[in-house]
């Protein structure tokens, strides 16, 4: 029988302790993006924030083809893991996928947003005629820790009045609050840990 998503997850993803500094437990994905079956299940679950179970929701999107609505326009995904996801995501969704990029990337006009890190700090941006008002956006990233990349994210969304309808993540580590930071937006996480 096939491994829930969540467990098929945590069992290919390596922890790494004191990286990239010492007290920070990093959670490598980088086994589970390479893993085929791992990564088209955890697309269709990101995909699908509203589902409780991605594979009925892969099953919806089949069948109903080209018209299904996924709920949601475009998929803005962010620097550098979430990448990886939202390409695929948005092209499972037969939508488009803007980048968040950090500081210095973007070569024309630009809205930014400075935040802290679990570990350091950054500052991320989009273009401005990334997204248009209205636009509904799932906002995809790889890992929610503090919530401090995904909180800026959701503000350069809204500054260009866009509206996230959701915040998909494979990896939600729960001690570190990141939830309750992006609230009122649910978060749809993979994993919880
Ligand atoms: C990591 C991760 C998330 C963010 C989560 O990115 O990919 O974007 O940190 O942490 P937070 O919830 O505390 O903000 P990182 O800044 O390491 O960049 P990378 O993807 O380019 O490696």
């Amino acid at each position: 029988a096939e491994l829930p998503l969540e467990e098929l997850i945590a069992t290919l993803a390596v922890d790494v302790p004191d990286f990239p500094t010492p007290g920070v437990l990093f959670r490598d994905l980088t086994p589970v993006f390479a893993d085929g079956a791992a990564f088209r299940r955890m697309v269709e679950g990101l995909a699908a924030p509203q589902q409780a179970d991605p594979r009925a929701a892969a099953v919806a999107h089949a069948d109903d083809g080209a018209a299904h609505d996924p709920g949601f326009d475009v998929v803005v995904g962010v620097e550098a893991r979430g990448f990886l996801l939202a390409a695929a995501v948005a092209l499972h969704a037969g939508v488009g996928v803007v980048p968040v990029r950090k500081a210095g990337k973007l070569p024309r006009e630009r809205v930014s947003a400075d935040y802290s890190l679990e570990y350091g700090t950054a500052s991320i941006e989009m273009h401005t005629d990334s997204l248009r008002a209205g636009q509904r956006v799932l906002l995809v990233d790889d890992v929610l820790a503090t919530g401090g990349t995904l909180g800026a994210a959701l503000a350069l969304v809204e500054e260009l009045g866009a509206v996230v309808t959701a915040v998909s993540v494979v990896i939600e580590l729960t001690e570190l609050g990141g939830r309750a930071r992006l609230a009122p937006h649910a978060v749809h996480s993979l994993w919880t840990t």
